[in-house]
């Protein structure tokens, strides 16, 4: 996959993701609006840098007609993350899919571990099992925070760059691998960098809902997660909660958040990292 092929990922992804999302929606919630020119801007944004880090780990699939699919993964020290997949609408279900997870997949040989966040996409899951993947249910919390509910959270404060170093050492320990250079992403992704007074837990997070929330212990990634909640000026999501990390459902269902159940983590060599909220695509 070159950058000239990311513009046409992004548009391929729009609406191949936008047919699972409308398929997957449960009755009583909304089914996501198709892409704004902001997101579409921001997921171009996001997966160029990752050709330039982890050019063997992004393929496509061409033909006369154009792009007809692409995987972007990358490798970080022992862990291979596939950040996204997806074929065309119409030529689904024909091995093209199959093809391109195989190519991503060399890159992340030498690796023990790998993580995904999967869609409800009947062929992805079958995919995935296929490959060796446990899959793993993750919920969704949404809705209007109820701030009367919010505790006292102790001391927060901004993450620096002076953090990243002792945040890739607890990465290390919950997930087996530092984010590293996607740092940068998810810094770019998000609003806010908050991280605990004593370097025990950090979360990436925006107004709207949370990207990533990660802790030492269970307690203080509620007390984190609090403070998500406590900066949210109206609706919020908590996506990608496992059954490993209940705490932020107990956190989620305190606020007064609505709960669902949306797609699975899926994972290879390695247990669902807790206390750890991953992100969608760089997990
Ligand atoms: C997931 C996706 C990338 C797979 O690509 P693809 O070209 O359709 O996949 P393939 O044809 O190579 O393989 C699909 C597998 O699912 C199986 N399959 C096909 N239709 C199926 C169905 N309705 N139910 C269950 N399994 C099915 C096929 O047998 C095949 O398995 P096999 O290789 O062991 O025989 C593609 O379907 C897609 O873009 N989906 C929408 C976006 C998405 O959900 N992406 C994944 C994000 S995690």
């Amino acid at each position: 996959m070159t950058a000239d092929d990311v513009p046409a990922a992004e548009r391929l992804s729009a609406v191949a993701f936008g047919e699972v999302d409308a398929l997957a929606t449960p009755r009583g919630w909304p089914v996501p609006p198709p892409r704004s020119p902001a997101r579409s801007e921001g997921w171009i944004r996001r997966t160029q840098p990752l050709l330039d880090t982890d050019p063997g780990g992004c393929w496509a699939a061409v033909d006369e007609s154009g792009l007809l699919g692409f995987a972007v993964s990358v490798r970080r020290e022992r862990l291979w993350v596939l950040v996204t997949f997806a074929v065309r609408p119409g030529m689904q279900g024909r091995g093209i899919g199959r093809q391109l997870l195989q190519r991503a997949e060399e890159h992340g040989a030498g690796c023990d571990r790998g993580i995904l966040s999967a869609s409800e996409d009947q062929r992805a899951l079958h995919r995935y099992h296929a490959a060796g993947f446990a899959l793993h249910p993750q919920m969704m919390f949404a809705g209007e925070v109820d701030k009367s509910t919010i505790p006292a959270v102790g001391a927060m404060r901004e993450g620096t760059p002076d953090d990243l170093q002792w945040i890739d050492d607890l990465d290390r320990d919950l997930r087996g691998a530092p984010h590293g250079p996607d740092h940068a992403l998810l810094a770019g992704m998000t609003s806010r960098l908050v991280v605990t007074a004593e370097r025990t837990g950090y979360a990436y997070t925006t107004p709207g809902g949370t990207f990533v929330v990660a802790a030492r212990d269970a307690g203080t990634a509620s007390r984190l997660l609090w403070q998500c909640l406590a900066d949210a000026p109206g609706e919020f999501e908590i996506a990608h909660v496992t059954t490993a990390n209940m705490w932020a459902a107990d956190v989620a269902l305190r606020a007064r958040l609505k709960m669902r159940t949306e797609g699975f983590l899926a994972v290879r060599g390695m247990a669902p990292p807790a206390p750890y909220i991953h992100n969608g695509s760089l997990l």
